[in-house]
């Protein structure tokens, strides 16, 4: 038989020589016998890792002293009569076959060598037969894949735009989309009532574990939509998509409002995985007073456990603050005891009464954050949960609490249509400003508009946004009034969506849809915590490509012919 591949690692015992031989496949073992050829023996004596060879020869069945049980295919092995040397190599900049040994730049600027490991060759392979899942799930519910263009102008999706200079219309600059959101919207209007796309994104923001600059989404839209359709049709592609690495899902994912999310989790995002929920308690007038405080406070109920050291109560602390609360307290219950240092300035009664009140049971510990009495108090509310979000899920990493290899679906719903942006002094749209308000609202949507709820919805998992969208606005007049809201004014909203407003004119029907974040649902599945992962040749946290050096500097001519020329640094 012939085989062709990598050499992983040869081994020179003299008058043997074994060749562990590579491919995307994994690994068989080569034995090169001088007895049996001279010249494959001869060979085998030149070649290092990651030569390229063909071998010729006979797969036998090893002695059984020599099976490798850690290999599938450590009971046989291939005794070589030729060996033909495809290719030489330089010695690698890193072991290909260390595993999580090697700097993560050394990695990025060899993807290609990277991405010969077996676990990347596992991930990415695992994207591929995911993506035919979507094209086959997707089409048999009735889906055309459309793609859409990245040549385009802005679509607002709260990020930055990467812009594309026009050669032919000098200070004219293509936006690449930060999703297809107008085009989806636009081809329902054109009587495709079901489209799906696995479409690259692209995003100017900071970037963490779970962001790239580029991105993909399985961006779904369809005419007509229920809630309810769309979410079984989305659950039911995850239950297939999970079932590739042997997961069983749940369902139906369960709902749970943007509020209640925010009360119990103080987040939208929120990991439901474990208990650990806040509680919203007031203090008294006298006592917020004496804090400083407003009265609103959020407690929490946790095990009391040995962990909770001094030092650990004060890093506890250090994070509530940094991460937005005003103050910081807790409250250890034993027996009929309840100790707390928050006593001292708001008495030992009002401590017992908050512990009540937040149902804190002997043997817990109680924390307690709030906001300032000053201030605006959305921005206060905000903070507060933020800070509630971020030290459940710190008490959830010491205490363990989160547990590999379960899987917790939320679909959040319900958001606020709006978010005040405190520097700009103006509403923001929290999903996009295409996403249509709840239908009992409208009557407030300039009058009340905080208040007002969108009829947008998240799915996450573990914590993690893994996917957004919303019922959207069809009728011209709702359109033209949200952007109100948001302070385009009519020039300003027909200058940049002039072309969208004129189609909801035409005959726009009712549509909704979502787009899920492929990258983080194939890092789940894959059990990574970095995109990175998943991604074959992804960029650092600072956007750049470190293989090919990407983004470069150009040529003096190709930035004339653009018409652009670079400020002086
Ligand atoms: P949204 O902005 O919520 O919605 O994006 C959808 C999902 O895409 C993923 N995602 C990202 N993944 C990796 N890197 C990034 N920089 C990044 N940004 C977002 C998230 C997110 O949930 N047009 C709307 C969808 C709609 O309304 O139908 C949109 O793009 O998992």
């Amino acid at each position: 038989m012939f085989l062709a591949g990598w050499v992983d690692v040869r081994r020179d015992l003299g008058n043997l020589i074994f060749l562990d031989l590579r491919d995307h496949t994994g690994i068989v073992q080569v034995v090169c016998r001088p007895e049996v050829s001279a010249a494959a023996h001869d060979k085998a004596q030149n070649v290092r890792s990651e030569f390229v060879v063909g071998i010729e020869g006979e797969v036998v069945e090893r002695a059984p002293a020599t099976v490798n049980a850690q290999l599938p295919t450590g009971e046989i092995e291939v005794v070589a009569r030729e060996v033909l040397l495809l290719n030489e190599s330089k010695t690698p900049p890193f072991p290909i076959n260390a595993e999580g040994k090697t700097a993560e730049e050394a990695r990025l600027r060899y993807r290609y060598l990277d991405l010969r490991h077996a676990r990347m060759q596992r991930n990415i392979r695992l994207r591929h037969d995911a993506s035919l899942v979507v094209r086959r799930h997707m089409s048999e519910r009735g889906f055309a894949e459309i793609e859409t263009p990245f040549l385009t102008r802005s679509t607002p999706e709260g990020a930055r735009d990467y812009l594309v200079p026009s050669r032919l219309r000098h200070g004219h600059f293509y936006a690449l989309p930060q999703s297809p959101q107008l085009f989806k919207q636009l081809l329902m209007m054109a009587g495709f009532d079901r489209y799906f796309q696995i479409v690259r994104c692209f995003r100017d923001e900071d970037l963490r574990a779970d962001r790239q600059p580029e991105f993909t989404q399985i961006d779904i839209e369809m005419a007509f939509p229920q809630r309810a359709e769309l979410f079984e049709i989305v659950e039911g592609l995850m239950e297939k998509l999970f079932a590739l690495v042997g997961i069983s899902i749940a369902r139906p994912i369960p709902l749970i409002t943007y509020a209640e999310a925010m009360e119990r989790y103080g987040s939208d995002k929120p990991h439901t995985g474990f208990a650990l929920e806040w509680k919203r308690v007031s203090l008294t007038a006298e006592a917020a007073g004496k804090l400083r405080a407003a009265p609103e406070a959020k407690a929490l109920r946790a095990a009391n456990s040995a962990d909770y050291s001094r030092s650990q109560l004060d890093k506890l602390q250090d994070l509530a603050k940094a991460s937005g609360a005003a103050w910081f307290s807790y409250v250890k219950l034993s027996g009929n005891e309840s100790q707390s240092p928050l006593s001292k300035a708001v008495g030992q009664a009002e401590v017992e009464s908050v512990a009540r009140a937040a149902g804190a049971l002997p043997g817990e510990i109680l924390f307690l954050i709030g906001c300032r009495a000053e201030g605006s108090s959305l921005v206060n509310t905000r903070r507060l949960d933020e800070a509630s979000s971020a030290l459940r899920l710190e008490l959830a990493g010491r205490l363990n609490l989160i547990k590999p290899g379960h899987w917790n679906f939320a679909w959040v719903v319900d958001f606020p249509m709006f978010e005040y942006d405190e520097k700009e002094q103006r509403f923001t749209a929290m999903h996009h400003p295409f996403t249509s308000p709840r239908e009992e609202d409208l009557s407030i949507l300039e009058s009340d508009s905080a208040r007002v709820k969108a009829r947008a919805y998240d799915l996450v998992l573990n914590g993690q946004e893994i996917g957004g969208g919303s019922i959207r606005m069809h009728r011209r007049d709702i359109q033209q009034r949200v952007f109100k809201v948001l302070g385009l004014t009519e020039e300003k909203a027909r200058e940049r969506f002039g072309f969208f407003m004129d189609a909801l004119e035409y005959g726009a029907p009712p549509h909704g849809g979502i787009a899920l974040g492929w990258d983080r649902i194939i890092a789940l599945m894959a059990g990574e915590s970095n995109i990175r992962e998943v991604i074959a040749f992804p960029k650092t946290a600072s956007a750049v490509d470190l293989m090919c050096e990407a983004p470069a500097s150009v040529d003096p001519g190709q930035l004339d012919e653009l018409g652009i020329s670079l400020k002086k640094e």
